[in-house]
């Protein structure tokens, strides 16, 4: 408890103390195998705030259920934890891409997605996800973009194109804690004028939710 304290305690604090704790414990949980893999992510790297989380990954998985999707392209999968909370979600036969360039993600991942009974509705795409993104057809049901902000603007613009029409692209951290707002840095700069762009895009409708650190959902019409 103490260490997901100090992964949300990385952004600014939006709701009043013990809010989040409590949404917490009031959403379904993951599964034991999230809970095995956001410990050894936490000891085995320095960057286990990467992780979408508990709320975010049934949030996510409450998406694919929602949305009945079938077919999932992530962009970005880190050690596993979204893209297990995805196969959780898929139907029997359906199926989810993921791309990560990082070797240590990525068999820490596959070691954790081996435990799984969902393991072969997942594909690693290991490599520049700017590149795997080439590679793919469409049409995929849902994208999820969660990987480095610098090319957030392309992966919006191929993930738009890959998707069906009536799909869902999924963009996380899209308020950078807030920095959207005075956007100094570059990262938040990207994001906001990502931000601009999506909502005066006639090719989708589109949320921006306050939840986390920010998720935009664009509807493909
Ligand atoms: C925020 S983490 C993803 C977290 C994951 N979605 C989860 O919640 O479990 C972002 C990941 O994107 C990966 N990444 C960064 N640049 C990339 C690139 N150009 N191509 C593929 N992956 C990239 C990083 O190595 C990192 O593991």
């Amino acid at each position: 408890m103490e260490q997901r304290k100090d992964r949300r305690a990385v952004g600014v604090k939006v709701l009043p103390e013990g809010v989040e704790e409590y949404c917490e414990r009031h959403t379904t949980a993951l599964t034991e195998l999230h809970e095995r893999l956001l410990k050894e992510t936490e000891e085995k790297t320095t960057t286990a705030n990467f992780l979408v989380g508990e709320i975010e990954g049934a949030f996510l998985k409450m998406l694919v259920r929602m949305t009945q999707a079938k077919r999932i392209l992530e962009v970005g999968m880190f050690t596993g934890y979204s893209a297990l909370s995805f196969a959780e979600a898929l139907p029997p036969d359906g199926s989810i891409i993921t791309c990560e360039v990082d070797p240590h993600a990525i068999e820490i991942a596959r070691r954790f997605f081996a435990q799984s009974p969902h393991r072969d509705k997942i594909q690693i795409r290991e490599g520049r996800a700017a590149d795997t993104l080439k590679t793919l057809q469409g049409p995929f049901d849902l994208c999820f973009i969660d990987a480095d902000k610098p090319s957030y603007d392309d992966y919006y613009d191929r993930c738009l194109e890959l998707a069906r029409r009536g799909g869902l692209i999924v963009l996380d951290n899209m308020l950078r804690y807030g920095r959207v707002l005075n956007a100094t840095e570059e990262d938040a700069r990207i994001v906001n004028v990502l931000n601009d762009r999506i909502h005066n895009d006639p090719r989708v409708e589109n949320v921006l939710l306050p939840f986390r650190d920010g998720i935009m959902l664009a509807y493909k019409l």
